[in-house]
């Protein structure tokens, strides 16, 4: 389907070197994961992250029902925000743990420490943080609260692959970090995933549920003759051609992330005049942002007429996070509205402006222009 939008929401940052990587791909072997392109990707992305174990997978979704199975199992809790994607909550429900949702900060739409530490009891097993739109949570907090508390750490860093909190790369501050390369994030490779962790024990476990319960990664590496099953597994390995794609986009990503920080402090300048009518997004002096999502919020207004406005303008704008615990599935889980105050303030007030690094300087004044008529 074509999209009819002058100006779509995203678009991913491709070109000749991923048409190309693509086809090489195609060439040399016959597709599958665990090929030479998937050792470059890892090796890429080991590097890039300073982090030492890294797992391409099919999807950000596969990253997390590979965290979640590596860590977690019948009887655990997992605090984790409902302003998140349903991956979140399958990962940890698929594992046979239970998903206890919490509010978020109104400012950063991240999970609240303080609430997160209400939610802690004997069951919590871990935390699932999720970096909204890149902007990283205090992850200070977050860790000294786990450290207290025995608990794990799940980053969910699907949106903020380049971002950093205190410097350091946000996907490896917690136990596993999990990143997604579908279409509309920043690297991209249409679907795809990473996981990534500096614990060994967490690792080799992870490589054979990846690989169907089997040690074929090792086997793939000659370290053994043959391989076969031996545990519980899934199918979660990212294709050759997905990788080779991939990579082409780790190479790119300083380029993508300067592009997006250029648009978005461009847009934060001029949309500054309208500040009366509308919530801009936060910069906070302990993250650096890889600006995944622009995201105001217009809680003076009808939401719903102001992206209708802005798509009447050809801005494909965008609604952001039906709560999970406000869903059909979150309901037979015994939520209920008005559980999380500040999740469905924001969830019913923001809107998602177009981002992407290849939008024009005159896109973007076109995009504060049409705005500013509709408000
Ligand atoms: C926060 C978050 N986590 C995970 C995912 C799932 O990633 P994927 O689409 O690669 O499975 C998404 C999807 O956009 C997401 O927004």
């Amino acid at each position: 389907m074509m999209n009819q939008f002058t100006i779509p929401l995203h678009k991913p940052f491709w070109g000749k070197e991923e048409e190309k990587a693509a086809i090489l791909a195609m060439r040399s072997g016959i597709g599958i994961g665990g090929l030479s392109y998937s050792d470059l990707l890892t090796e890429a992305l080991s590097d890039k992250l300073s982090v030492r174990y890294v797992l391409p997978t099919a999807s950000g979704t596969a990253a997390l029902e590979l965290a979640c199975a590596c860590l977690l199992r019948r009887g655990h809790e997992v605090i984790l925000p409902s302003f998140t994607f349903s991956s979140c909550a399958n990962a940890i429900m698929l594992s046979g743990a239970k998903p206890i949702f919490c509010d978020i900060d109104i400012n950063t739409y991240n999970i609240d420490p303080t609430e997160t530490e209400k939610h802690i009891t004997s069951k919590t097993r871990a935390i699932m943080v999720i970096h909204y739109a890149g902007l990283a949570c205090d992850m200070e907090k977050m860790t000294a609260m786990a450290k207290k508390h025995n608990l794990l750490i799940i980053e969910d860093a699907a949106h903020a692959l380049g971002s950093k909190f205190k410097g350091q790369f946000l996907g490896t501050i917690g136990d596993i970090g999990c990143f997604s390369f579908h279409g509309t994030k920043n690297a991209a490779s249409g679907e795809g995933g990473v996981f990534v962790t500096n614990n060994k024990e967490v690792y080799k476990l992870a490589e054979i549920i990846r690989e169907k319960g089997t040690d074929r990664s090792s086997f793939m590496r000659g370290e053994r003759k043959k391989y076969s099953w031996v545990k519980v597994g899934r199918s979660l390995v990212l294709s050759d051609i997905l990788s080779a794609i991939a990579l082409e986009q780790v190479k790119k990503l300083e380029k993508i992330t300067h592009l997006r920080k250029r648009n978005a402090k461009y847009l934060l300048k001029k949309l500054e005049r309208l500040s009366s009518k509308i919530i801009l997004p936060k910069e906070i002096e302990y993250c650096d942002t890889c600006w995944h999502i622009f995201a105001i919020r217009v809680p003076k207004l009808s939401r719903d007429k102001v992206i209708e406005g802005l798509r009447s303008y050809g801005i494909e704008a965008s609604f952001h996070y039906l709560p999970l615990h406000t869903s059909v599935m979150g309901k037979k889980l015994g939520y209920k509205a008005r559980d999380l105050p500040v999740t469905e303030e924001v969830a019913t007030t923001l809107i998602r402006l177009p981002m992407y690094p290849q939008l024009k300087k005159s896109e973007l004044d076109y995009m504060v222009a049409s705005l500013e008529k509709i408000l």
